[in-house]
C-alpha cells in the first residue's frame, strides 16, 4: 500500500492522500468482487413478486458464510442487514424486510462482501414481474450512465471527467443524478478517499493513477434529483416519490483503463436477466 501527494495534481481541488494498490491488491479485489457479482447473479434467479427482502438478504448472508465472506454492512454503523434492498422510490440504503415484492416492483440490491480483507461492492437492479416502460426505462439510463462513467477511467483522468460524463448523459434523457450520495474509495477499508461524484465538469477532482480502487455507483431519479432519509435513518428516497435506480461497481485503475472487479460471472449485466 502506498500513500503519495503528487505536485502535479496540486492546482486541482480537494487534493489528498489517495491509496494506490498493487498487483496482489487487485487480486484480492477481483476474488471479493466476483463473490459479490456470483450472489448478484444469485439474486437474479430468486426476484419474482411474492418474495421478500429479507429473504434476499437471508441469502446474502448464508452466501458470504458459505464462501468465508462476511457482509460488510453487518453492523456498519449500525446497520443491522446484510444487504441494501431498495424499491421503487427508495433511493438508496433501503432495510430488508417481511414485505414481499409487488408485481412491477423495481428493486436495487447492493451488496459488500469483505473476503480475505477485501471489500466486493456492487449493485443491480432487478425487476419483480414486468416492470413498466417509464421505469425499464430509467433502469436502462442508470446502467449506461455507470458504463459511461467507467469508460472514461484512465490515469491522467479525473473524478470530475466521470461526474461529467455520467451528468451529461442522464440529463440528455431528461433524467436527473441525486447528488446526496457518491462513489468512495475502497479496498481494505469499506468508504476511503476519494468521493466519486456522480455530477460534475471535466478536469475537475482528483487526478486518477494506476493502482486507485473505488466504486462508482449513480441513483438516477426519473423526476428531481432531492432526497430525504427516512425517520429509520437509513432509507433515502425522492422528495417527490419518483422512481429512482442504481447500479454499481467496484473498480481499479490500471495503466490504460480500468479493471472491474464485479462483472457478472453470467453477463447478468441489467435487467432481463435472461
Ligand atoms: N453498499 C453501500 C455503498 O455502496 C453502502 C451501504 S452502507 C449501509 O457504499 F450501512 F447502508 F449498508
Ligand atoms: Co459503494
Ligand atoms: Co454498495
Amino acid at each position: 500500500m502506498v500513500t503519495y501527494i503528487d505536485a502535479k495534481s496540486a492546482p486541482l481541488k480537494n487534493t489528498g492522500q489517495i491509496r494506490l494498490y498493487d498487483e496482489e491488491a487487485f487480486e484480492g479485489m477481483m476474488k471479493a468482487g466476483q463473490l459479490t457479482a456470483t450472489a448478484l447473479d444469485h439474486v437474479a434467479e430468486m426476484i419474482k413478486p411474492g418474495l421478500t427482502t429479507d429473504e434476499i438478504d437471508k441469502f446474502v448472508f448464508e452466501f458470504g458464510m458459505d464462501h468465508d465472506a462476511l457482509p460488510a454492512t453487518l453492523n456498519y454503523r449500525g446497520y443491522t442487514k446484510s444487504s441494501c434492498t431498495s424499491i421503487n422510490h427508495v433511493v438508496c440504503h433501503g432495510i430488508p424486510n417481511n414485505k414481499p415484492l409487488k408485481e412491477g416492483d423495481i428493486v436495487n440490491v447492493d451488496i459488500t462482501y469483505v473476503l480475505d480483507g477485501w471489500h466486493g461492492d456492487s449493485s443491480r437492479m432487478y425487476c419483480a414481474g414486468i416492470p413498466k416502460r417509464a421505469a425499464e426505462r430509467l433502469i436502462d439510463v442508470t446502467y449506461e450512465s455507470l458504463m459511461r462513467g467507467i469508460g472514461v477511467v484512465k490515469p491522467g483522468a479525473t473524478t470530475g471527467d466521470i461526474g461529467a460524463a455520467i451528468q451529461s448523459y442522464a440529463e440528455s434523457e431528461r433524467c436527473s443524478v441525486v447528488r446526496d450520495f457518491c462513489g468512495h474509495g475502497l479496498g481494505l477499508l469499506f468508504h476511503d478517499m476519494p468521493n466519486i461524484l456522480h455530477y460534475g465538469r471535466q478536469g475537475e477532482g482528483f487526478e486518477l493513477r494506476t493502482g486507485m480502487i473505488f466504486t462508482i455507483e449513480p441513483m438516477i431519479n426519473l423526476g428531481r434529483p432531492h432526497v430525504k432519509v427516512l425517520p429509520d435513518g437509513w432509507t433515502a428516497v425522492t422528495r417527490d416519490r419518483s422512481l429512482s435506480a442504481q447500479f454499481e461497481h467496484s473498480i481499479g485503475v490500471t495503466k490504460d483503463g480500468c479493471q472491474i472487479f464485479t462483472k457478472s460471472p453470467k453477463g447478468y449485466d441489467k435487467p432481463p436477466y435472461l
